[in-house]
């Protein structure tokens, strides 16, 4: 049989993400009912982290346990991996000793790499270009608070970072509308965008892509690995944070999103990111819940 990998966002249908989201929702219930629950009893996730993380780091590890499974923490910093072994060999030997590996790393095409040599699947935790995971919760987490996101409008305002092009991808596969306004030199880079892609439109102002939005979300202005960049993005990014007149031309019952860590006074305002429309702390729960039915579909299948 073949592996089955989440690298990106697109690498589910539509059919699987329904399919996910049904297994979600019973995965969360058994979660805050105290009910146990241990498909992947004696199986082992590895977690390979070249990028510093709080959430995903928990919500896999603790995910895992709550399946009846193990999961092992390595960084670059204490693994050879830092010492320069190739990507290749370090997916054979990994891939022979766990059921499941997941990956936060640099470029798309690591992680591309070490699931073409790995025996068993490899998921993205994030990488330079995508962020499948967070934007498969923020989904869903939409979904809990207002019904279906097809035919829906989303904006983006902020970088063209991993967070948004998972986004595209999403607008795709579910079917809303994007509106995107970046920052001039910011621009989307259209190599990583599908050439049909039909869902989404650019603002120059940031303003004027949240108006009708039904979920306006953003994303730090300096994503790790850009650090260098931090000053000239400050001043670029003038502009574009999430406030409370941009949330006010937006529909009135909008919500917020932002993946997390936040830097209240640059992407947003403390009034947003705080307020009554805002669901951030929903969205990092949910990594939990969205990503053990991940590792149960990728592990066993449909059950
Ligand atoms: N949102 C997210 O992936 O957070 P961490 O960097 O803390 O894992
Ligand atoms: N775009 C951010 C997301 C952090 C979870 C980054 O890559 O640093």
């Amino acid at each position: 049989m073949a592996i089955k990998h989440y690298l990106q966002f697109a690498d589910f249908t539509l059919a699987e993400y329904d399919y996910l989201i049904e297994r979600t929702k019973i995965i969360k219930r058994k979660f805050k009912n105290y009910e146990p629950y241990h498909p992947l009893m004696d199986r082992t996730l590895v977690m390979v982290f070249e990028k510093n993380s709080t959430r995903t780091r928990l919500s896999f590890e603790a995910g895992m346990h709550q399946l009846g499974g193990a999961a092992i923490y390595l960084n670059t910093r204490d693994s050879q991996l830092g010492r320069g072994e190739p990507v290749e060999d370090a997916a054979q030997v990994m891939s022979r000793m766990c059921d499941i590996i997941m990956i936060r790393t640099f470029g798309q095409e690591i992680i591309n790499r070490f699931a073409a040599n790995s025996r068993v699947p490899v998921v993205n935790g994030l990488t330079n270009e995508h962020h499948p995971c967070q934007v498969f919760a923020d989904v869903f987490t939409y979904i809990e608070h207002r019904g279906s996101i097809a035919g829906q409008t989303v904006a983006w305002v902020g970088d063209a970072n991993n967070m948004l092009y998972s986004w595209l991808q999403a607008a795709e596969v579910f079917g809303f509308h994007l509106n995107v306004s970046t920052p001039a030199g910011y621009d989307i880079n259209p190599a990583l965008v599908s050439a049909d892609h039909q869902r989404y439109t650019v603002l120059k102002n940031p303003s004027d892509a949240c108006e009708g939005a039904d979920l306006v979300t953003t994303d730090v202005w300096t994503s790790m690995g850009y650090e260098e960049e931090n000053a000239a993005r400050l001043k670029a990014f003038d502009g574009w944070i999430v406030d409370a007149q941009k949330m006010q031309r937006a529909n009135k019952d909008a919500l917020f999103m932002h993946c997390l860590p936040a830097h209240r006074g640059e992407e947003v305002s403390a009034d947003v990111i705080d307020g009554p429309q805002s669901v951030v702390w929903e969205e990092a729960e949910n990594r939990l819940h969205v990503q053990k039915a991940l590792l149960e579909y990728l592990v066993l299948g449909k059950i």
